[in-house]
Order: C-alpha cells, then sequence, then structure tokens
C-alpha cells in the first residue's frame, strides 16, 4: 500500500499504541525486560523493533560479536543501542529528536547495566554529534513518507511518518560524514516508504545504496499487508552506476 493511505494508516498506528489500554510500562524483548516510558515508540506494538535487532544480528542480546562505536538514531526505548552494548561495542551514543525517548534508553540502560557505553543525547539526526565518529551509524526510520505540508499532531507521530522525507534525505546525506574510517552508515527501511525517493537523494549526494538485509513480514491491522523489510547501506558512489 502506498501513499495517503499507507500514511492515514501510520497516523493511526500511532494514535492508538498510545491510547490503547493495554499499553504496557514494561515488555519483553530477546528474553530481558525493558520500560517503556509515555510518548515513545513501543516494540510491543510492531514488529520493527525485532526486525531491525535481526538485520543487524544484534538478535540474541549479549551474545558478544560487536566491537566499536555505535550510534543508534531514532533510539525510542533504547532496546537496540543497550542491544548493542551487550554484544560487545565500547561507545554506543542513544539518539532521538523525542526528549522522553532520550530518558527512555538511559532507564533502559542502566537497567541493563550498560550506562557507562552508553550515552542517551537529544538530537535532531545528527544537529548534536557532528564532532563524533562511529563505526556503525544507524537508524530505524519513521519510513512512511507523509505530504510535504503535513505538521505533526505529537512527538510520537515523529516514530510513525516523515513529512516530504525531509529527515531521510538528510540522513542519506549526512549519516556517510559521521563513520570512522570502514565505517557503515545503515537504514532500516520498509516497503511501506518509498525506495526510489531515497535512491533520488541518494544520487544527488554522489552516494548509492545497497540492500545489505531482508525479511519479509505478513503486518497490518487485517493480517493483509505483506511488508518487506530491508537494511540498507548508504555508500559514497564509487561510479560503477549503482544507486
Ligand atoms: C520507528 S521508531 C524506532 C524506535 C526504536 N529504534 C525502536 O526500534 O524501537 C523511529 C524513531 O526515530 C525517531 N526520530 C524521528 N525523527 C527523528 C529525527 N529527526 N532525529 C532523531 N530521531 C528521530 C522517533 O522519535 C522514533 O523514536
Amino acid at each position: 500500500m502506498v501513499g495517503t493511505q499507507s500514511f492515514v494508516r501510520s497516523l493511526e498506528r500511532s494514535r492508538l499504541s498510545l491510547t490503547r489500554p493495554d499499553r504496557p510500562v514494561e515488555f519483553e524483548l530477546l528474553g530481558l525486560r525493558w520500560d517503556l516510558l509515555d510518548e515513545v515508540f513501543a516494540p510491543v506494538f510492531s514488529p520493527s523493533t525485532a526486525v531491525a535487532l535481526d538485520l543487524l544480528g544484534l538478535g540474541q542480546a549479549g551474545r558478544g560479536g560487536w566491537s566499536g562505536s555505535f550510534l543508534e538514531i531514532g533510539c525510542g526505548t533504547g532496546v537496540i543501542a543497550v542491544c548493542a552494548a551487550l554484544a560487545g561495542c565500547e561507545r554506543v551514543v542513544a539518539a532521538d529528536v523525542n526528549p522522553r525517548a532520550v530518558e527512555n534508553a538511559a532507564l533502559n540502560a542502566a537497567r541493563h547495566g550498560v550506562a557507562d557505553r552508553v550515552r542517551a543525547v537529544r538530537s535532531d539526526l545528527f544537529s548534536e554529534l557532528r564532532e563524533e565518529r562511529f563505526d556503525t551509524v544507524f537508524w530505524s526510520s519513521n519510513y512512511v513518507r507523509a505530504p510535504e505540508d503535513y505538521t505533526y499532531g505529537s512527538m510520537h507521530e515523529r516514530a510513525y511518518v516523515d513529512p516530504g522525507y525531509r529527515a531521510h534525505r538528510r540522513y542519506v546525506a549526512e549519516a556517510p560524514l559521521l563513520l570512522a574510517p570502514g565505517g557503515r552508515a545503515l537504514l532500516h527501511f520498509s516497503s511501506r516508504g518509498v525506495l526510489g525517493e531515497l535512491r533520488e537523494f541518494a544520487r544527488e549526494y554522489g552516494r548509492h545504496l545497497e540492500v545489505v538485509g531482508s525479511v519479509e513480514l505478513v503486518e497490518g491491522e487485517y493480517g493483509d499487508d505483506v511488508v518487506e523489510h530491508l537494511l540498507l547501506e548508504i555508500g559514497a558512489d564509487d561510479g560503477a552506476g549503482r544507486g
């Protein structure tokens, strides 16, 4: 499903996730307990957090295999950032434009004993992070495109839609600039988004997008929506005509 219908449904998902009576204050994922604050994206009502963990190879919390530095843009509850630290990353930054998400990520880092390695920061994409470099930069994004002139009705809606893909345009342009040598800029996107538009941004900025992981799920209120989740790597264009 594309266009207006997808955007309206996503806003409805945002509204329901905040108001449904079974919204928990704690939840379980990967066999661990996590805090969930008001106004923060709830991994219990969407498969996307678990899918992102799988696409990154972080689906087995605490099993190691990672090292170096990890920046999570749009950390929400901080599950992915905390799992990166539990997997072995020595320096993790969990950033979100939503102040409640920043608070939530700090709570979960403390809860899982990695507060010394996970710094939670309020940042509009990279606005507060210009001086740092990372081995991995990752965003599980609000991949549904809202119309250019849509004005957010709440902070929580920012987890679901991106008006005019303004944030995606900036992410594609700027994420590679934050990388340490040999680092990777990654984006969790899906078929609910408009990949063609992302590829256009990439071309404009001399970048290419490579699909480095994918998984297909049946989702949606009616169980009839086949969604392909993609892990995209944003690279500098090598002139080989990719992108
Ligand atoms: C789909 S949610 C993912 C949350 C979390 N990573 C997870 O997987 O549960 C997208 C997140 O991106 C954040 N976000 C949206 N626009 C942002 C921006 N311009 N800068 C930083 N974070 C942003 C939202 O607040 C939200 O927490």
